[in-house]
């Protein structure tokens, strides 16, 4: 038992199989397979979790049934899915951790364009894509538990230890439980003990086939956040008909609905909300629960925040999903008394994001995820050389790190008197401090790996020079220019970047009217938004597109939305602006030509898109200088790329 942390160390049984710790790894969907199939590099990435000490590994979720099926999710159902399964199985348990597979079912819930095949509980249209579902006939419903039981028997002749049911996020057995989607007048339907009917007979049905040592683990919400769906008082229903009739090993109780347009964004809670924040939500649902292991998850950031949550009973094991996608070695390091040398997850989403614009996922702080370096310790390189790095935001500070931890003599220059560049102020915008933490945690990296940093002078030809460096890796950033027709730098208009820093500094409310530009549709300037709405009375958000946010995740982006609906901002959509005259803005409607004009602006910004900050290249190829560009410096895009390419540039020195 680990002295720091007793009960996240504490071993746990469940179904007679011994947990080495209360910590697992929480599925999530990685895009690393191969169509239906579980390839090599989701082996390597749940054997990383593995290894790194989690003692369940859920696999992210596995179609369970033929009308489950999509290129981007195993098909447990299938016969021929068996073999990579079993590699997954091995893998896991030559670790040390027990292997557990989901099994899954979307039903009517789709984010792209309406299902044309999908099935549900009822004709009730999906809160997403409009898709209005496929009945399912009685003798189909017990076809799928049927589906449900022979892919659980075949993860456990693949070598798992068991199976976790998704029935939370919106999927089919959620809109089974719910009312809102759950209008059934048969069995399957009505009171909280016909809507529970699918979820106990899924249960019944692997308890039956692949008997009692067989975990099962079942995730449900404990509050939807759909109105007229499930809310606590409804959750503690249903539970109680399962727990009475087929209790599971564990209860993972995991809020908001893939089907619902804006509660999506409560399965994974962000930056912007408190860690932990379901911790009632447990301490509600343990009275429903009775003996059934509760298992904590959302945002249990750190091992002290875990240890807490399990001393104060509130939960039995904590399942993290984007803590161990960050650092795979999570538990270890907490074992070991390293815990301040965890890579922290910062809540941005931009795994999720990757997911959702169809790419394999990868993670702000981890770049190696997803590689098969993932969580395996430094490889050192066979010469060390001189590495200069121009620009310490986080494409520069990870590349000096990732130098450095290879050996080579890392000379870090940055211009601005503190590290971190633009993320260092986006860190300052409300509900965005968790950037600190990245941007300390690689400060701390830098500081142990011997990197020489010079701070607060701008780096020129002679002075790179002069570091006598056999490779240049320049993370100079992006420039943000003023829109056309604001080229004037005698105008009003101002620069985001300057605009929030020079109210960060100055913390008086100065009231009156802000209007802020959105040409570059990123967090960072919804989060400059919401800290403009702290100091002016009013605040509108101008963009030429059809709707804000496009770019982002879309559960980031019903996060932004809500907070600045909640905080009175006006959004004006297709929109250009034109001029700024005498506190007057006018503004070209960009579909109907129409001017409009807004009086009294006390203060115009605008976030443009930014231009990479590459002048410095030219001249060093010039003087025969091996150079790399990385990040916004290359091209401005995600701290996601960044980091992921200051991190491939400090491995290829
Ligand atoms: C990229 C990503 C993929 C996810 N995929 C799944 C999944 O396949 N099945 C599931 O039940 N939950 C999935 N989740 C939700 C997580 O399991 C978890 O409930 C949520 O991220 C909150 O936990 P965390 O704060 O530890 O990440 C996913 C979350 C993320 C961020
Ligand atoms: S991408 Fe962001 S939210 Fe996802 S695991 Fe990494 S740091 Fe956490």
């Amino acid at each position: 038992m680990d002295a720091a942390f007793p009960h996240l160390f504490a071993p746990l049984t469940l179904a007679g199989r011994t947990l080495r710790n209360r910590i697992g790894f929480a599925a999530l969907s990685t895009r690393y397979g191969d169509p239906y199939r579980i390839s090599e590099r989701q082996v390597a990435h749940l054997a990383a979790r593995a290894a790194g000490g989690a003692a369940l590994v859920v696999t992210e979720a596995l179609a369970a049934a033929p009308s489950a099926a999509t290129p981007v999710r195993v098909s447990a159902f299938e016969e021929a899915a068996l073999p990579g399964l079993s590699r997954v199985a091995e893998a896991v348990s030559a670790q040390g951790a027990l292997p557990v597979g989901q099994l899954w079912h979307g039903g009517s819930a789709h984010h792209g364009p309406r299902g044309l095949d999908a099935v549900g509980a009822s004709a009730v249209p999906d809160g997403m894509s409009w898709t209005v579902p496929r009945i399912l006939s009685d003798a189909e419903i017990a076809g799928l538990v049927e589906d449900y039981a022979s892919s659980a028997e075949r993860l456990l002749r693949a070598g798992f230890a068991g199976v976790e049911v998704s029935a939370a996020h919106g999927f089919l057995p959620l809109q089974f439980l719910s009312p809102v989607t759950n209008r059934r007048p048969d069995r399957w339907g009505g009171d909280a003990a016909g809507r529970s009917l699918f979820v106990r007979e899924i249960l019944r049905a692997i308890r039956s086939r692949c008997g009692a040592g067989f975990l099962i683990g079942l995730k449900l919400p404990a509050d939807d956040g759909v109105p007229g769906s499930i809310d606590v008082t409804e959750a503690q229903r249903l539970v109680r008909h399962i727990v009475a009739d087929v209790p599971p090993d564990w209860l993972c109780f995991s809020q908001g609905s893939h089907s619902n347009g804006w509660a999506l964004h409560l399965h994974a809670p962000d930056m912007h909300d408190p860690v932990a924040p379901y911790r009632a939500l447990w301490r509600a649902m343990r009275q429903a629960a009775g003996p059934v292991a509760i298992a904590a998850i959302g945002r249990i950031q750190a091992p002290h925040i875990a240890e807490d949550i399990l001393a104060s009973g509130d939960a039995d094991l904590v399942m993290l999903a984007r803590p161990l996608l960050a650092d795979p070695n999570w538990p270890a390091k907490a074992a070991a008394g390293r815990a301040a040398s965890i890579t922290p997850c910062i809540g941005c989403n931009a795994c999720w994001g990757e997911i959702h614009r169809g790419v394999a996922t990868g993670c702000s702080v981890n770049p190696h995820a997803g590689s098969p370096r993932d969580g395996k310790p430094v490889e050192r390189a066979a010469q060390p050389k001189r590495v200069t790095v121009v620009g310490a935001g986080m494409a520069g500070l990870q590349a000096a790190v990732g130098a450095a931890e290879r050996g080579h003599h890392v000379t870090l220059i940055g211009a601005a008197p503190a590290p971190g560049g633009a993320a260092a102020l986006h860190a300052r915008l409300p509900g965005c401090a968790d950037i600190a933490r990245a941007i300390a945690h690689l400060m701390a990296r830098a500081q142990a790996s011997g990197v020489t940093w010079r701070l607060g002078a701008a780096a020129d030809l002679a002075s790179i020079r002069d570091t006598d460096p056999d490779s240049v890796i320049l993370a100079t950033g992006a420039a943000m220019p003023p829109p056309p027709g604001f080229e004037d730098p005698a105008g009003a208009a101002q620069n985001i970047r300057a605009a929030a820093a020079a109210l960060l500094d100055n913390p008086a409310r100065r009231g009156g009217l802000a209007v802020l530009l959105d040409l570059d549709a990123t967090p960072a300037t919804y989060d400059a938004a919401e800290l403009l709405a702290s100091h002016f009375d009013r605040v509108t958000l101008v963009t030429p597109r059809d709707a804000i946010a496009r770019d982002s995740p879309l559960l980031v982006a019903q996060g932004v939305h809500k907070r600045l609906a909640a905080k009175g901002v006006t959004l004006l959509a297709c929109r250009d602006a034109v001029s700024l005259r005498d506190s007057v803005l006018t503004l070209r409607h960009a579909l109907t030509g129409a001017e409009e004009r807004i009086a009294g602006v006390d203060l115009f910004t605008y976030a443009t898109s930014r231009v990479p900050r590459d002048d410095l290249a030219g001249p060093l190829r010039a003087a025969g200088l091996a150079v790399r560009l990385v990040g916004d410096a290359l091209a401005p895009r995600l701290m996601l790329s960044a980091v992921r390419e200051g991190q491939a540039a400090a491995d290829s020195v």
